[in-house]
């Protein structure tokens, strides 16, 4: 491994111990949802993915295997140049539909998708272009804005920027306006954004989607405390916190615990202890919804114009275009 690459993991893994101290030093305890996703985190999320409950990928898979191609058209209108940057890739099983349809009409673009996981990353490398071959991808392994400061400076081009999946709900209303707001800045007037949002709708529905009867949503949240084992030398014992969801239709915030069970203390290493009291939370993500109004009052205030929405045939999600103003 060369100098840079291993400077870089040594200030990946310093940044992750200091955030999720930050966190455990709290009160309320919390931990960032980005950390979910090592490889197992990668794994356990594909496997939500594919959960009866989980209408989410199914929803926004419609979208992108039913209308890529007006999609593509909205894309294409511009008629010149750009490049398509897809903002927490994933597996990109979604975007592929779309990016299949502009390859088909032989437009000239890049693909950068942008991943925190470097597995992520490595796989879409691999696969991509044995799927579409031709397809010029750049992959940038980092956090949202640091690799988008990256991959805007690669071109001149106009962007036109993929951010689905409903990531923009791991957020709440107030820090999502602000990643908008970033996210504008860093762009020009006239580039494109897609962003995925989860609906308001039965809220029973909704919390089934988080708190599924086989228990991948809680072996997927408590992922992350073997995690915080295996890389920074904790000693979480699994079976001594337990997962807990909770939505509240009224704001739309569905949000997941990890409750302690017992009073108890856990080491991060030999001078880290972390006192927990009997059912003490550790706040783990939010999941967001949003009604049609809250989605155009978000763009308006975060600089951007509403060009076109596409739904699914059930109106569970929406992927909204939209343009800088
Ligand atoms: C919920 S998955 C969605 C994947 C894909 N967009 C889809 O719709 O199927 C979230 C993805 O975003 C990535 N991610 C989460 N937080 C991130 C961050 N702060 N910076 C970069 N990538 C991030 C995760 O590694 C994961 O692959």
């Amino acid at each position: 491994m060369d100098t840079i690459k291993l400077e870089e993991q040594v200030s990946t893994m310093t940044q992750f111990r200091k955030d999720i101290l930050t966190g455990l030093q709290a009160s309320p305890k919390f931990m960032q949802a980005k950390y979910f996703y090592d490889h197992q985190g990668d794994l356990l999320f594909q496997q939500i993915m594919k959960m009866d409950e989980y209408y989410l990928t199914n929803a926004e898979m419609d979208i992108f295997s039913n209308q890529s191609g007006d999609i593509a058209d909205l894309i294409a209108s511009e008629n010149s140049p750009f490049d398509l940057i897809e903002l927490g890739a994933g597996d990109a099983t979604k975007s592929i539909h779309l990016l299949k349809e502009l390859s088909q009409r032989k437009l000239e673009f890049s693909y950068l998708p942008i991943d925190i996981s470097a597995n992520v990353i490595r796989h879409l490398e691999e696969v991509l272009p044995k799927q579409l071959p031709g397809l010029d991808i750049k992959g940038l392994n980092g956090d949202y804005f640091k690799m988008l400061d990256k991959g805007i400076s690669l071109s001149n081009r106009r962007k036109v920027v993929l951010f689905m999946g409903a990531n923009i709900g791991n957020m709440d209303v107030e820090e999502a306006n602000a990643f908008c707001s970033t996210l504008n800045a860093y762009l020009s007037k006239g580039d494109m954004l897609i962003i995925g949002f989860d609906l308001k709708k039965n809220p029973k529905q909704i919390l089934a989607a988080y708190n599924d009867a086989q228990g991948i949503t809680a072996a997927f949240n408590l992922n992350l405390l073997h995690r915080i084992n295996r890389e920074l030398g904790g000693d979480f014992n699994l079976q001594s916190f337990e997962h807990y969801a909770c939505y509240d239709p009224d704001s739309g915030a569905c949000k997941s615990y990890l409750i302690s069970k017992k009073e108890q203390v856990v080491h991060l290493d030999e001078e880290t202890a972390i006192s927990f009291a009997a059912h003490e939370p550790i706040y783990m993500e939010i999941s967001q919804k949003y009604s049609l109004p809250e989605i155009e009052a978000m763009a308006r205030v975060t600089g951007f114009v509403g060009k076109h929405l596409f739904f699914d045939a059930n109106k569970y999600f929406v992927d909204a275009v939209w343009i800088v103003d």
